[in-house]
């Protein structure tokens, strides 16, 4: 299946805000981003499993590695993105795959992968969505089988970033993080404070988390909007 693209450049499909033009500021930052991490990268040896994650909902996670990951193939980096936040799904709703299989169903059905994941129209990226909702989305985190089909993906791609749930609020982004080669702690000059910075950092050091840095989004979430996160 084919996610529509608007033109060339564009990542999302239904006309929303998490698109970005080519030329535009936004490409030029994350263009900046993506030399810096594959800076840090290089000083940090191999980084090909990439978890994102901030202290609260809605502070542009899911925006940010969406358009990081877009930004990836076109620096024909083989780029696999994965929604692993099974409170608010929010990229699987964007390209409207809620319902198909995806990571879920690859752990617990034993699906293979190849049967979930989605080429998008840009040939070096894919996407796995969340897959069916199960009960118990930590048990699935920590399985064995998480570790496997990371380590059989990094086989295939050269980039994997997972979005993960708010690490202070759910347990999933530290166990995630803590099977990933790295994590990108995202804060928002909005809504995140100093002390929500701390007990982020903190979440991730107990994990002995690779932290790569931090990413500032300065965009605050609409309050209206924020009313229909009905998983937090
Ligand atoms: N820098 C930004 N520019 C434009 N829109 C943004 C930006 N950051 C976040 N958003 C928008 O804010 C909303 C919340 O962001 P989202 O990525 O879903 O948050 P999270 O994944 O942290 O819960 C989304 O509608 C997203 O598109
Ligand atoms: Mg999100």
């Amino acid at each position: 299946m084919l996610i529509q693209r608007k033109e060339k450049n564009t990542i999302i499909t239904d006309g929303n805000e998490m698109t970005m033009q080519k030329n535009s500021v936004a490409y030029e930052k994350f263009s900046s981003i993506q030399t810096n991490i594959q800076f840090m990268e290089r000083k940090a040896g191999s980084v090909q499993t990439i978890a994102v994650t901030s202290a609260n909902k809605g502070e542009g996670k899911s925006f940010f590695i969406t358009n990081y990951a877009n930004t990836s193939a076109l620096y024909k980096q083989k780029t696999l993105l994965i929604d692993v936040d099974f409170y608010n799904p929010k990229i699987s709703k964007q390209y409207k795959t809620k319902l198909m299989p995806g990571l879920s169903n690859v752990l617990v059905d034993m699906i293979a992968f190849e049967e979930a994941v989605i080429p998008l129209e840009n040939k070096y990226l894919s996407f796995l969505p969340i897959g069916t909702l199960p009960p118990n989305p930590l048990e699935l985190l920590r399985s064995d089988e998480f570790k496997a089909l990371l380590t059989k993906l990094k086989e295939e791609f050269d980039v994997i970033l997972l979005d993960c749930p708010p690490i202070n609020l759910f347990t999933d982004a530290r166990v995630v993080a803590a099977e990933s080669d790295g994590t990108i702690l995202l804060i928002n000059s909005q809504t995140t404070s100093e002390e929500d910075v701390r007990k982020s950092k903190s979440l991730l050091d107990q994990v002995d988390a690779n932290i790569l840095g931090a990413v500032l989004n300065n965009k605050r979430y609409n309050q209206k909007q924020m009313a229909s996160y009905n998983y937090y």
